[in-house]
């Protein structure tokens, strides 16, 4: 079986509610697997939970709940959120599910009995909050530690670790020599940075259960439960190896003939953990014997008014309560419109509104107000048989929106299109339709004017579809055709004769309500 294209976004702890950057991630990734879709490839989109460690345990406790039901209970706000975003992800992955469990520990015990792991006393501190022990290079000149950290302590424990000092220099001539490896370049400079300067400690991938037993029981040892990263990032092989991946259960003995889906194309995930991708998650891909993925795709963070987003000064930007006042697309395209794959972002509600007014109401939604407006006015509603002025216009368009879609620049594509829905604002002021109408001699030339206009927003409708699908949807019914998502397969000319649908506000104006049709 071929290669199916795989998608995933980081997994979200489940200590707390959604906000923009969770739901940021995993709107560019759902652009991602959309515009592959129309791109022809078939496609494997996995997103999910991290359910367990430290900060779940913390959670669940504050709340006096079992962390089990403390865990289902916002899982299912988590999954609401996916369906209000409108994500097509495959799969919806729960790091507590048994199907994934039993992948961690069947790989942690092939690991242990091939040697990658030992034991031993760590002395010194410890980040509660991080979950992560400190060195000395984490004090501060004072000796303290960062408020950052959080709780630190100080611990003498045991625990087994995994070897990653022998495999630096691998890595770096891995990551020198697959420049796409991770993305964008600032992010791969800044990975092969850190690992030029600096000496990788082997990483602790236990918990003794003593101390926190909200985790997966090492099989091998009973007094240790998994460290939550080793599980988490595990997630990512466990799901194709549920769907029967034949590469993946090869690793774990066994034979399936299930899609392959592993390894992923993409890793979308946030400029926090770009290490946990991009050093622990290849060595231990590199020493289970699976091939690494092939790019990991690192965003940037959002803030509100230029803050941290935090929830304890309440400075956070709540997408369920942007999508409930302005519809899902809005703010889908304001995300992708705002902020370019790899950049830190600022949502402003301003800089939001401006954007809906200028760009969606009164550019994309006007244009095809107008068009169909017109066609209605002066041919019934009926598209009349001509010739497509804007053609060229609309074919070099479609080729630069594929190759950013191709490239994973979703900002970009969005500009291409802007562009094309000027042309055809210029092409209406440039012709003047409402002129030619008063005019009979020039019926053969509105019949072209209104036609190109017609087909310029049905190809802006299909390279939109990615970005902005219900948006793309609604305006395919108002031009009266049946759904078109491909981006590959041409546009057949519209009949002679076609009848359009009912026309609407696309993205109805915030300031004097108008009278809409169906939303
Ligand atoms: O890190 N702007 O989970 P998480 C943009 N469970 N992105 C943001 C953001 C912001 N303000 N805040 C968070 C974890 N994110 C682990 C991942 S993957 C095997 C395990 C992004 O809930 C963040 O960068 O803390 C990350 O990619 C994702 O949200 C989940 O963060
Ligand atoms: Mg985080």
């Amino acid at each position: 079986m071929s290669k199916i294209f795989y998608v995933t976004t980081a997994i979200d702890y489940v200590n707390g509610q959604p906000h923009l950057g969770h739901a940021y991630e995993k709107v560019i990734t759902d652009v991602i697997a959309r515009a592959r879709r129309s791109l022809g490839e078939e496609v494997f989109f996995l997103t999910g939970l991290d359910e367990h460690g430290q900060k779940v345990q913390q959670a669940a406790q504050a709340e006096g709940r079992d962390p089990q039901a403390y865990c289902d209970g916002l899982a299912e706000s988590w999954q609401a959120l996916a369906l209000k975003l409108g994500l097509t992800n495959s799969d919806f992955v729960r790091t507590t599910e048994p199907r994934h469990k039993q992948v961690v520990q069947a790989l942690l015990s092939k690991m242990h009995a091939e040697g990658h792991f030992y034991k031993a006393v760590y002395k010194g501190f410890y980040s509660l909050t991080a979950e992560s022990f400190l060195t000395e290079k984490d004090r501060l000149p004072d000796g303290s530690f960062d408020a950052s950290w959080g709780k630190v302590i100080e611990l003498e424990e045991e625990n087994y670790y995994f070897k990653l000092k022998d495999h630096q220099q691998w890595l770096i001539d891995y990551l020198e020599a697959n420049p796409d490896f991770v993305a964008p370049t600032s992010r791969r400079n800044e990975i092969l940075g850190f690992l030029k300067n600096n000496e990788l400690e082997d990483l602790c991938i236990t918990r003794p259960s003593s101390r926190l037993n909200w985790g997966i029981p090492i099989p091998f040892d009973p007094a240790f439960v998994t460290y939550v990263w080793f599980d988490a990032l595990v997630n990512y092989i466990s799901v194709p190896a549920a769907h029967g991946d034949p590469g993946v259960n090869a690793v774990l003995g066994k034979t399936t003939n299930g899609p392959t889906l592993w390894p992923a194309d993409i890793h979308v995930i946030g400029k926090d953990i770009l290490k946990f991708h991009a050093v622990y998650w290849p060595i231990m891909l590199k020493k289970m014997g699976l091939p690494l993925p092939k790019q990991i795709l690192t965003h940037g963070w959002w803030q509100k008014d230029g803050q941290k987003m935090s929830k304890t000064t309440g400075n956070v930007v709540d997408p369920i309560a942007v999508i409930d006042e302005n519809g899902l697309d809005a703010f889908r395209y304001y995300v992708v419109r705002e902020l370019d794959i790899g950049p830190d972002g600022n949502w402003t509600d301003a800089g939001f509104k401006t954007r809906y007014d200028s760009e969606l109401a009164s550019g994309l939604g006007n244009l095809l107000n107008r068009s169909l407006t017109m066609l209605k006015k002066y041919r019934n509603g009926i598209v009349p048989r001509a010739n497509n002025q804007l053609t060229a216009d609309i074919s070099l368009c479609r080729e630069k929106v594929i190759e950013s879609y191709r490239k994973n620049q979703l900002q970009d594509a969005l500009n291409h299109i802007t562009e094309l829905r000027w042309k055809a604002d210029q092409f209406i002021e440039k012709t003047s339709p409402f002129k030619m109408a008063k005019d009979p001699a020039k019926a053969a030339e509105l019949d072209s004017v209104l036609y190109s206009l017609v087909e310029t927003c049905r190809a802006i409708s299909v390279f939109l579809w990615p970005i902005i699908p219900n948006a793309a949807e609604k305006m395919q019914a108002q031009l009266g055709v049946k759904l078109v998502t491909s981006l590959i397969a041409p546009l057949e000319p519209l009949a002679d004769g076609h009848v359009i649908g009912e026309v609407f506000a696309l993205f109805p104006r915030k300031e004097e309500p108008k009278k809409t049709g169906p939303a």
